[in-house]
């Protein structure tokens, strides 16, 4: 097993990416840390909640940053609704985020582990800045960062910015030179991921839990002809199956202002950093063998 801490600003991805990570066997989640960037850091903490409880779990949510670093704070509601996961009416969790801050919450898990964590974030790297720049001591116990976020061809946000990348420029740079090692699972991949119909007209018909998600990933509309853009499932997707990613190793550095600005930009001719690198950077990606994943992960869900 994997212990795992996702940090994620739910969003209608996040909350997929969250429902493989509170349900495979092989995954132990320890924390879920919440992070403005869809939606405000209340809803997503409260989204986080939602999804913890939907499944009955009770994996501790912890609220984090409310703004950028720098940045001014600029939401995604236009494509994840006002709640952040439109689409299906879920019921008000129970639970309540713990009393402790995201940083908090995460230095203690980190610390307190036997094992190092995988750290998964789906959202901006606030959170995860505020840490490493608070406590650098946790760089050591974290196995590797595998992170939603970047693009080595063009962005979503701007020609240049992918949203999460884009939404804290800062503190993707922080994370990127931190030293620990972190995938980047960026739009080279998660554009060619598609969720296609079938697999969501599949997993409708297996019980609540996929009903819940054939709803919200029909509401997403990060999608074209060829189906839907679930872009954070990927991060789970790698850590259980790295084998169906084509992964380069490069240095990849963060634009923080300008037109370019949440660019990432890989060292591809390996001269500037002197061949050194700090990200494995995913390529390419086996779209069919995610697809059939999604629908087993799905399928294996307890009702
Ligand atoms: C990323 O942006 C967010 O809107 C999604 O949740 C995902 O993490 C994709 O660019
Ligand atoms: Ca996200």
């Amino acid at each position: 097993t994997y212990k795992v801490i996702m940090d994620t600003d739910p969003g209608i991805d996040d909350a997929a990416a969250l429902s493989m990570a509170l349900n495979d066997p092989q995954i132990d989640l320890q924390l879920i840390t919440a992070v403005a960037g869809n939606v405000t850091v209340d809803k997503t903490t409260k989204n986080a909640l939602t999804i913890d409880n939907f499944y009955g779990k009770h994996v501790p949510v912890a609220g984090g940053a409310k703004t950028p670093l720098i940045k001014e704070f600029e939401d995604a509601a236009r494509i994840h609704g006002a709640s952040g996961m439109a689409g299906y009416d879920f019921p008000e969790p129970t639970d309540k985020a713990i009393d402790k801050s995201a940083v908090e919450a995460l230095h203690d898990a980190i610390m307190a582990s036997d094992e190092k964590i995988v750290l998964v974030p789906t959202g901006s790297y606030t959170n995860i800045a505020l840490l490493f720049i608070q406590y650098p001591e946790v760089k050591d116990h974290i196995e590797k960062i595998i992170a939603m976020g970047g693009s080595l061809g063009h962005g979503n946000m701007t020609s240049a910015a992918e949203f999460n990348v884009f939404t804290d420029p800062h503190a993707a740079k922080i994370m990127y030179d931190s030293g620990v090692p972190i995938v980047m699972v960026g739009l080279d991949v998660t554009m060619k991921a598609l969720i296609t119909d079938e697999t969501l007209e599949t997993i409708d018909k297996f019980g609540r839990a996929g009903h819940m998600l054939h709803e919200i990933i029909s509401h997403d509309f990060d999608h074209n002809e060829n189906g839907t853009a679930v872009h954070d499932a990927n991060t789970i997707f790698y850590l259980l199956h790295p084998e169906a990613y084509t992964t380069k190793d490069y240095w990849v550095d963060v634009v923080t202002d300008g037109p370019a600005n949440g660019e990432t930009v890989a060292d591809v001719r390996g001269a500037y950093h002197d061949g050194k690198t700090n990200a494995s950077v995913c390529v390419d990606v086996d779209a069919a063998a995610f697809n059939k994943w999604f629908i087993d992960e799905v399928k294996n869900f307890k009702d």
